[in-house]
């Protein structure tokens, strides 16, 4: 048998006397144990009436403004009037704001002597020492320009005179794949860069060459058929150096598009 009286000495926590029920109720009051009586059984606290309450009013009164149409957000209300927003400067995107004609032809018909580039040079000093002739100060660059058109556009073979010297070489129908906007820009950049005098050539101008070229059909001109048949301006409105042009149209603007700078520029 074992001794139970013993066994109560050693050990007191297995004390079979001790009232678990009892020594809980106790603990009760300690705030600790409060608190943890308010967490659930998952776990989680209960939310508040106050915040449900604040938050349903919220909801309540968000839900009114946009009922309402937006009231309090409408832009046309909130804004000034004379007030336009402006173009996002922000990103690779050229603004899309007016242009004076020439500048802006000047940098497009840049991009497009690149393919003359290897052969009459980034100065339009040409190569003399191997037959090709400078376009700096050339009288076919400068001067009417329906020729020289139909040489960019058809090429152009055997001897001409340029500038004093005379060649006798030929070249290809280089500008063969050229809208009437490139053909004008790459014109108007020829005509205006390196001292040369010529004015600017219009896409209008530029879309008569074209339609000149396409009667004329194929093939290399050459120096003599261009001065017999070819020696005349193309036809089209003239456009001063500072009219504005709107980038995305190569139009000159309006005075209604544009009001702030378009006083300064269009002579037009
Ligand atoms: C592969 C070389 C080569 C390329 C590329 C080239 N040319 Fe020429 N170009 C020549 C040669 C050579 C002549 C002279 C042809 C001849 O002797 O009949 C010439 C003549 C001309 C002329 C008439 C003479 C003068 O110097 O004014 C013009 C204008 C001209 N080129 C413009 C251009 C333009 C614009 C481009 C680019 C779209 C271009 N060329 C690309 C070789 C080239």
């Amino acid at each position: 048998m074992a001794d139970h009286s013993k066994s109560r000495d050693l050990r007191p926590d297995l004390d079979e006397n001790i009232n678990v029920a009892e020594a809980h109720a106790a603990l009760k009051a300690a705030p600790a144990v409060g608190r943890e009586k308010s967490l659930r059984e998952n776990g989680m606290e209960s939310v508040s009436l106050w915040l449900l309450l604040v938050s349903g009013v919220v909801l309540l009164v968000a839900g009114a403004v946009f009922g309402q149409g937006g009231g309090f957000l409408n832009y046309g209300e909130l804004v000034k009037d004379g007030y336009i927003q402006g173009n996002s400067p922000v990103g690779e995107e050229e603004p899309l704001l007016p242009q004076p004609a020439l500048s802006f032809l000047q940098k497009q018909g840049a991009k497009h002597y690149s393919t003359c580039n290897g052969c009459h040079g980034p100065g339009g000093a040409g190569q003399p020492g191997n037959n090709i002739p400078p376009l700096a100060g050339s009288e076919w660059v400068n001067g009417n320009t329906e020729k020289l058109l139909l040489i960019v556009h058809n090429g152009v073979t055997g001897p001409i005179s340029v500038a004093g010297a005379t060649y006798n070489s030929q070249m290809g129908a280089i500008g063969a794949n050229l809208g009437p906007k490139e053909m004008a820009s790459l014109l108007t950049y020829i005509r205006t860069s390196w001292g040369n005098t010529g004015d600017i050539v219009t896409p209008e101008m530029a879309a008569n060459g074209l339609a000149i070229s396409k009667k004329r059909g194929g093939g290399k001109t050459t120096a003599e058929e261009l001065k017999k048949s070819h020696d005349k301006m193309l036809s089209g409105a003239k456009l001063a150096p500072d009219t504005l042009l709107d980038p995305e149209t190569w139009e000159p603007v309006t005075k209604a598009d544009d009001s702030q700078d378009a006083a300064e520029g269009a002579a037009n």
